[in-house]
């Protein structure tokens, strides 16, 4: 299933004194298959761009095709493409409400007029889906869980509705560093064995590198950069000016070829980093 956003522009409360243009000609292609990460500061439209995948938002100007579709096409059920493109918002835990974990996953698709086999069955397998042990939380309160295991039970509940690409704002965001590496490697499961298309929100350029292949920079309501995520780890100038800054590895390995130094500045994550600075130290004698 792929997204195409073509010349989007979106302004809030147009016409009054709270008036603010939130994007501004943004042009996107997500295919299907695809891990991409959007990275970007504090307001610089990412919430807003991703809620126009689903038709939560109406372009002010521009267009969202899904599939190929125009989704504000008359005859497009806003409700279908919500289906196929769930969006998992910042804090989803805040919307758990229901008695039991059980429930609270089951509530999208008991909206959809499914049977009781088929929304077991659903709700057994999103459960599974995010790392949760199906017995072990099926009727206890979605509060008792802790906070990681919260969101992840909210996590499921999008899963649940069995959509095809998968949208998440700052997923990892409030948990703590294991919290977050766990959920995070079950993003990556999700994207690799079940094949879900995944858009991925973050601050953390840390976070995006090691998962998605390709990043969308946005910088003041507009996308400033859009490739492979070494090529954009590279462009430390923009990534500096949009107020992202530059990864830690990255700018080691740069300070070090700034010195001279022959090593590779695509870095990234630390395991790598330092495969290449053991593998200059071999090379000047310094280790074996
Ligand atoms: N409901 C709203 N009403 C008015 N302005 C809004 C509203 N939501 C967002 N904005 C403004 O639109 C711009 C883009 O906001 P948006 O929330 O999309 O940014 P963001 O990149 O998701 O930021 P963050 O990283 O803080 O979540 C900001 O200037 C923000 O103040
Ligand atoms: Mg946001």
């Amino acid at each position: 299933m792929s997204i195409r956003v073509e010349g989007l522009y979106y302004t809030y409360n147009p016409g009054t004194p709270f008036e603010r243009a939130a994007l501004e000609d943004v042009n996107l292609d997500i295919h299907d298959g695809e891990f991409i990460g959007i990275i970007g500061e504090t307001g610089s439209g990412k919430s807003t761009l991703i809620q126009h995948f689903n038709g939560l938002l109406k372009p002010t100007r521009g267009r969202v095709l899904v599939d190929a579709v125009d989704i504000w096409q008359r005859d497009v059920r806003l409700k279908d493409i919500r289906q196929k493109v769930g969006l998992v918002f910042q804090y989803p835990e805040h919307q758990l409400f229901e008695e039991t974990v059980f429930a609270d996953v089951a509530f999208g698709p008991r909206n959809l007029g499914l049977d009781e086999d088929e929304i077991s069955r659903r709700v057994r397998r999103a459960i599974e889906m995010v790392g949760l042990d199906f017995e072990a939380v099926r009727d206890r309160s979605p509060f008792e869980l802790s906070g990681g295991e919260m969101r992840r039970a909210a996590i499921a509940g999008v899963l649940a509705m069995e959509p095809s690409v998968l949208v998440l704002d700052e997923p990892v965001s409030g948990l703590d560093p294991r919290g977050r590496d766990e959920l995070l490697r079950e993003m990556e499961t999700l994207h690799r064995e079940f094949e879900y298309t995944v858009v991925l929100v973050s601050h953390s350029m840390e976070d995006v590198a090691r998962l998605a292949k390709r990043l969308v920079v946005m910088h003041e309501g507009r996308v400033v950069a859009d490739g492979p995520v070494r090529e954009v780890f590279c462009m430390t100038d923009l990534l500096r000016d949009t107020g992202l800054g530059v990864p830690q590895v990255t700018e080691l390995m740069h300070e070090l070829a700034r010195r001279g130094k022959q090593v590779r500045t695509d870095m990234l994550t630390v395991e790598e980093a330092k495969a290449e600075l053991l593998r200059l130290l071999r090379s000047e004698g310094r280790v074996r």
